[in-house]
């Protein structure tokens, strides 16, 4: 690994009409179908649309826990002020031929560069967001950008959902009813609340909530109790991302079915196959990486533990990689 490299550069728009992007000692290039990268050991080709969904998670994640691999080869491991970009650092294959390559970023440096990259890269009408049937196609000669959906913000709850002054926040104007989840009840639960605590106290409908999203695979975070962090997400399709986590996490199955490829997290060797069921509790480890499969739109409600101490407790040794040994 190189120290902090700042190195990062655009070209002129190619053939194509795309710009090519340096950072370091990574080039990335995009054409018609392909995002191609090099590094001094290597290069790897993969398709666009797996790519500019997997970039725009690294982007809206702000690098995420831990690491996120874009595919078996190209990924990021967030040092939260600093990131690595890598190829090969998680591949058995290219660490035993020692083609793997790493290179660490100041944190504004390597997230301007992916979101000059995702802007140039996207075209108008593919949204990286949505699940395949929602969007249409990123491939072809550069026509047009999609700046709102690659720009939007959650809707921020400026008190707990469904207080006054937040009980509209998801209406049938804004965020309509998912396809997928046109059977989901609506109806908000009764609250009596004792007089003088009107402004206090209240309850909503969660999966009411979670039927109107309109993207997939993007967790946000609803609760915040000291280092406990619920974020529940609407799935379809595949996780674009394969995530390597540097914690204990745990994936509460709020309806239909998910299933997880989980594997090794440092050679990527099949560890498990889980199938999460509605009701279904698991805990993902913390030397392994996961990807999920999701036929059917579902919700998952992830749990994080935010303590910034973890990563090192565990990487240590202090800690264990597991919640509990039977
Ligand atoms: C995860 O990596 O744990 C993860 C990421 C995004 C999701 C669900 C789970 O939507
Ligand atoms: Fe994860």
């Amino acid at each position: 690994m190189t120290d902090t490299a700042t190195l990062t550069s655009v070209s002129e728009p190619n053939e194509h009409g795309y710009r090519s992007f340096q950072l370091g000692g990574f080039t990335f290039d995009r054409d018609e179908h392909f995002v191609h990268i090099e590094w001094p050991t290597g290069r790897h080709v993969t398709p666009v649309e797996d790519f500019l969904k997997a970039l725009m998670r690294d982007i809206a994640w702000n690098f995420f826990y831990g690491t996120v691999n874009f595919d078996s080869v190209i990924g990021t491991v967030n040092h939260y002020g600093n990131v690595d970009l890598f190829a090969g650092r998680f591949n058995d294959a290219y660490r035993k031929a020692e083609l793997d390559h790493m290179e660490n970023f100041d944190h504004d440096v390597i997230m301007g560069a992916f979101k000059d990259m995702l802007s140039d890269w996207t075209n108008d009408g593919f949204d990286p967001f949505a699940a395949p049937q929602e969007t249409g196609s990123p491939y072809g000669v550069k026509h047009g950008d999609n700046e709102a959906a690659i720009t939007r913000t959650r809707v921020t709850a400026q008190r707990m959902v469904g207080l006054p002054g937040d009980e509209k926040i998801r209406t049938d104007e804004t965020h309509p009813i998912n396809r997928m989840f046109a059977d989901v009840d609506q109806s908000e639960p009764t609250i009596e609340v004792e007089p003088g605590y009107e402004n206090d106290v209240a309850s909503f409908n969660l999966f009411a909530y979670l039927s109107r999203s309109d993207v997939t695979w993007n967790p946000s975070i609803v609760s915040v109790c000291k280092e406990s962090l619920y974020c529940p997400t609407t799935e379809e399709f595949i996780l674009p991302i394969i995530h390597g986590n540097d914690r204990v996490e745990w994936f509460l199955q709020l309806s239909d079915e998910i299933t997880w490829r989980v594997e090794d997290r440092e050679t990527g060797a099949p560890r498990a196959t889980v199938v999460m069921k509605a009701g279904d509790v698991a805990a993902m480890p913390a030397d392994i990486r996961h990807q999920g499969y999701s036929s059917k739109r579902s919700m998952l409600l992830v749990w994080e533990n935010g303590s910034a101490e973890l990563p090192d407790l565990i990487a240590t040794g202090q800690a264990p990689t597991v919640p509990v040994t039977w």
